[in-house]
């Protein structure tokens, strides 16, 4: 038999992670760890806590939303420590978040492409026209909607899960 020692490099480090809306204590102490290569899921029932630690390793709670103990390092860095500039560059960089009701976060009233361009622009100092080129290398479907300046329906019409013209309904996946 050999012996394969498989080197871990842990990218996520969270440790005894307390989060209070207010005096409400959200999150209690929690724990984990993702190495890289390693997928982790968080599953639980409705209001246990999921949201509040995903938006808490994002650093995005907002008030009455706050940590009150433990720490979350990525890749030994202490993302509580960071600057609101070096948060804008590690999100989207190297931290993403899909949020719930994902179809219904693009705005109806910009393109497509143009909010695609926003992470790129945003994040990683991009111009516009490198964002969108960026934009355009997704599939060919998106950069179809891209291309041809498509909007996504409001969610507040019928067709809340399609793109609007020129694409037709259904095309949202
Ligand atoms: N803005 C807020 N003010 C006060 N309490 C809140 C707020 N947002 C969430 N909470 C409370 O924090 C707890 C955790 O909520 P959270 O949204 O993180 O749960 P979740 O596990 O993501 O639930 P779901 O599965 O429904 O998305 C819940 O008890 C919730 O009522
Ligand atoms: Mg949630």
């Amino acid at each position: 038999m050999t012996a394969v020692a498989v080197a871990t490099k842990t990218l996520l480090e969270v440790r005894g992670l307390e989060v209070e809306y207010g005096r409400v204590r959200a999150v209690d102490g929690i724990d984990l760890t993702i190495d890289a290569g390693e997928i982790l899921g968080l599953a639980g029932e409705s209001g246990c806590g999921k949201s509040t630690v995903a938006n808490a390793i994002m650093q995005i709670l907002r008030p009455p939303a706050r940590i009150v103990g433990g720490s979350i390092r990525f890749r030994g860095e202490d993302l509580t420590a960071m600057s609101t500039e070096e948060l804008r560059r590690f999100r989207w960089r190297n931290v993403s978040m899909v949020f719930q009701s994902a179809m219904n976060a693009l705005n109806p009233v910009m393109r497509v492409g143009d909010q695609i361009a926003e992470g790129p622009m945003a994040h990683m100092g991009q111009s516009r026209s490198q964002a969108r080129a960026r934009a355009l290398d997704p599939g060919p479907r998106m950069a179809e909607w891209c291309r041809t300046g498509a909007r996504p329906v409001s969610p507040h019409s019928a067709g809340c899960s399609s793109m609007a013209d020129p694409m037709p309904a259904g095309h949202w996946e």
